[in-house]
């Protein structure tokens, strides 16, 4: 069981699941890109456990077994759909799944047969538990869409027990990219600060229309080098590359993701590196595969 510090305003039940209710959500927190989120995954929340377990072995690929154990409570913070709290929920005790917008409530679809996930409509702003109560947290392609990042990374951390971890993934300012590559990302970034100001109908229509036009074009290439036996090393400069095995489920679900948020922050390595020691993480370990960055701390 999960122990909250404070009483919820009140319950919805998704499917029997009850999602508790946190409305104050607190300062830090940009409500127009909630919004967009719980337009996006009430768009896309039907994630099939084989790709589940096939993108989120990517992101937990630093995470090491000692970390976590069926003796241990974790948070996802920011969970969306749940879809990395349903990974999670066989190597731990319980979970803790966090997120202020609608896509909580897909969530509640997701998680329907995990009694071990607990789902809370709150804010990292304003967690609703003590400061170090959980043994492992996560918070994946969450805090560059809140307003101060440094300060909802401190807020994540607090809620860990000291000697307990922290994983983080936070898109990256291409620090490990070249001219050609930023210019591509520049040109997309001009895109999404208009796309994201669409209305959802619109929005939605565009980003698929993207995944096919922009999107397709680079992944069919890196498929098809891999099918000609290019190596890894080689494909991977190529831009969307990450995509290579993916659904193209996952692709729309990305594109909208990408260009239907209006409020992103990219770190570079080394910034990522000084938030996590500030918010009090040592032994931090970043991964140097894809999705960049992405890195596990363990609380001082
Ligand atoms: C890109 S989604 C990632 C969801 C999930 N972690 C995943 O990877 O599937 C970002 C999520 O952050 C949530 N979010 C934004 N501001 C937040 C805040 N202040 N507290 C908690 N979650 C927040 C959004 O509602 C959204 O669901």
């Amino acid at each position: 069981m999960i122990q909250e510090s404070k009483a919820p305003v009140g319950t919805i039940s998704v499917k029997n699941k009850p999602v508790k209710r946190y409305d104050d959500l607190g300062q830090n927190i940009d409500l127009t890109t909630v919004e967009s989120f719980g337009e996006e995954w009430n768009a896309f929340h039907q994630f099939d456990d084989a790709e589940i377990k096939k993108i989120g072995d990517t992101y937990f690929d630093i995470v090491t077994p000692a970390m976590l154990g069926q003796d241990k409570i974790a948070a996802d913070f920011g969970c969306g759909t749940g879809r990395w709290s349903k990974y999670m929920h066989d190597k731990v005790g319980a979970v803790a799944a966090i997120d202020p917008s609608d896509a909580v409530l897909a969530a509640g679809h997701l998680l329907q047969d995990i009694p071990n996930v607990h789902l809370y409509k709150a804010s990292i702003d304003n967690l609703p538990f003590e400061n170090n109560y959980f043994d492992f947290g996560f918070s994946l392609g969450v805090l560059h869409h809140i307003p101060d990042t440094a300060k909802a990374m401190e807020a994540c951390v607090e809620k860990i027990k000291p000697g307990g971890h922290f994983l983080v993934y936070l898109y990256y300012k291409l620090d490990n990219r070249g001219k050609l590559y930023r210019f591509l990302f520049s040109l997309s970034d001009l895109v999404r600060r208009v796309v994201s100001k669409m209305p959802a109908w619109l929005k939605k229509f565009t980003c698929n229309v993207m995944a096919v036009f922009f999107y397709m074009p680079f992944i069919l290439l890196s498929r098809l080098l891999k099918v000609f036996g290019v190596s890894k090393k080689i494909r991977s400069k190529i831009p969307l590359h990450v995509y290579e095995n993916n659904s193209f489920y996952i692709i729309r679900n990305d594109a909208l993701d990408r260009f239907g948020t209006p409020l992103e922050q990219r770190f570079s390595k080394a910034e990522i590196q000084q938030m996590m020691e500030k918010a009090g993480l040592g032994d931090i370990v970043f991964s140097n595969q894809s999705p960049f960055w992405h890195a596990v701390g363990k609380k001082r």
